[in-house]
């Protein structure tokens, strides 16, 4: 079947191709939760030193509720954009107090914190807890756009809500967050803004952008 076939070229080309990066040693929502607020605005390889610096400071959930917003500050050193780092901070207290210190699962509760948007509520929820709901952040709308040949400009907001409804149905109910990732990680290594390199690509069968020869003019992004 059409949808397992592609599932499964996608998943496979992941386990063989998929960076080791250190968010992606375990499932700790806590520590997924940081590294997607961090990567919002800033590229993985600039992340990954204070990443890891800030997870030596503040290992635990805990850790970092208990910590003072100085030390916090502190921490973030460097990223820029302190906002994350103080909605961060007050987003972990609040999971002290209102849920037991443990990242809930629920949407909803999910989506009430602070600092907590769709993308990243969606990344906690498949990457840490496996569930099958849409991740879209900039290389998975570039992803789905040359995959499906739609060339709806990816700066409104109907588009993004499009490509997460169109993300919805492809995501399996099994390794979700594997399945989200690997968009992410395609978009990172093959599906690239300039000169995509398809010949390497697990859905060069499938893509419609590529039949078209159009990859190199979507997407579509109107400026303003
Ligand atoms: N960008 C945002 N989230 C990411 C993730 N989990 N892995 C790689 N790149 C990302």
């Amino acid at each position: 079947e059409w949808i397992g076939a592609i599932r499964r070229h996608l998943l496979d080309w992941y386990d063989q191709n998929r960076r080791d990066l250190p968010w992606r040693k375990n499932k700790d929502p806590y520590r997924i939760w940081v590294s997607e607020i961090m990567l919002q605005q800033t590229r993985v390889d600039t992340v990954i030193p204070y990443y890891e610096r800030f997870m030596a400071h503040f290992p635990t959930l805990k850790a970092l509720a208990q910590a003072d917003e100085e030390e916090v500050i502190k921490a973030w050193e460097g990223l820029g954009y302190y906002s994350r780092a103080r909605n961060l901070h007050s987003a972990v207290k609040e999971v002290v107090e209102h849920y037991g210190g443990e990242v809930p699962s629920d949407p909803d509760a999910i989506s009430r914190l602070k600092g907590v948007g769709p993308y990243t509520a969606g990344a906690i929820l498949s990457i840490a807890f496996d569930r099958p709901v849409p991740a879209v952040d900039g290389n998975v709308l570039r992803v789905l756009s040359r995959w499906f040949a739609l060339g709806e400009d990816i700066s409104k907001v109907s588009t993004r809500r499009r490509m997460e409804e169109l993300d919805r149905q492809l995501i399996p109910e099994e390794r979700a967050g594997d399945f989200n990732q690997a968009l992410m990680e395609l978009g990172a290594l093959v599906c690239t803004p300039q000169s995509p390199t398809c010949d390497t690509c697990p859905v060069r069968g499938e893509c419609r952008a590529r039949k078209e020869g159009i990859q190199e003019e979507l997407p579509v992004k109107k400026k303003g």
